[in-house]
């Protein structure tokens, strides 16, 4: 069972507890969900400008620094926990101005001073408070022919759990594909991996 304590970590890290431990916790359980936003994200052309929404511990934001292609990469996160948390871990990336790491939350993503031609989020829809509005500016910053990849825990595998009582809300797949659609979103793909123990969808759509 998880506590209302630590759903209210894994919605936003805070104190000791959330920079030192809930950020190794979240790198090392949600390894695989963030393997195949990864992969998703197809890091593959020259020059790219990605931005991360809710890095959490970094896990991502370390492998998208390390593709070669990549030009510059904004995370953006709620927790100045985990923000200074990153700041210490990627301190050489920073100095050397291929990562800028900022405190900000989904509300304000239009005061970006930026666009990207990848955009990543991985557990954190649950926490949106208006998931339209955040597509519609995440598709507002995104270049033409950009893409954004959107990985979570499916509705049925977080129904199992007491999140949903703790304030995580849960979409399926057709719901978060149908606002993405919404909102001018194309090329919509998906992939789900139903492990019994790890049931989550990443979902792909390009401006
Ligand atoms: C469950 S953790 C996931 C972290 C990481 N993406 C992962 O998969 O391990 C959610 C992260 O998103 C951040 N977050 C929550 N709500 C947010 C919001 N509205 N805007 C930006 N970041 C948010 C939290 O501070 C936390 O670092």
């Amino acid at each position: 069972m998880i506590t209302k304590f630590l759903a209210s970590q894994l919605r936003q890290p805070s104190g000791w507890f959330g920079q030192q431990i809930v950020s190794r916790i979240l790198n090392r359980d949600n390894a695989s969900m963030n393997n195949l936003a990864f992969r998703m994200l197809n890091l593959e052309s020259k020059g790219d400008r990605v931005l991360e929404l809710g890095f959490g511990g970094g896990y991502l934001l370390n492998k998208i620094l390390q593709s070669p292609g990549v030009e510059f990469v904004l995370g953006v996160d709620v927790s100045p926990e985990m923000v200074e948390f990153c700041k210490k871990r990627f301190s050489s990336q920073i100095k050397a101005g291929k990562l800028k790491l900022n405190y900000n939350n989904t509300v304000n993503l239009t005061n970006l001073d930026c666009n990207f031609t990848k955009i990543c989020t991985v557990n954190t829809i649950y926490f949106w408070s208006d998931v339209k509005q955040t597509l519609t500016q995440l598709h507002q910053i995104l270049e033409e022919r950009g893409s954004l990849v959107i990985c979570f825990n499916s509705k049925e595998f977080l129904k199992k759990t007491t999140l949903p009582k703790h304030g995580f809300r849960v979409y399926d797949t057709e719901e978060v594909k149908k606002m993405m659609k919404g909102v001018g979103f194309k090329n919509i793909n998906w992939i789900v991996n139903s492990e019994p123990k790890q049931q989550f969808v990443c979902i792909v759509g390009e401006k």
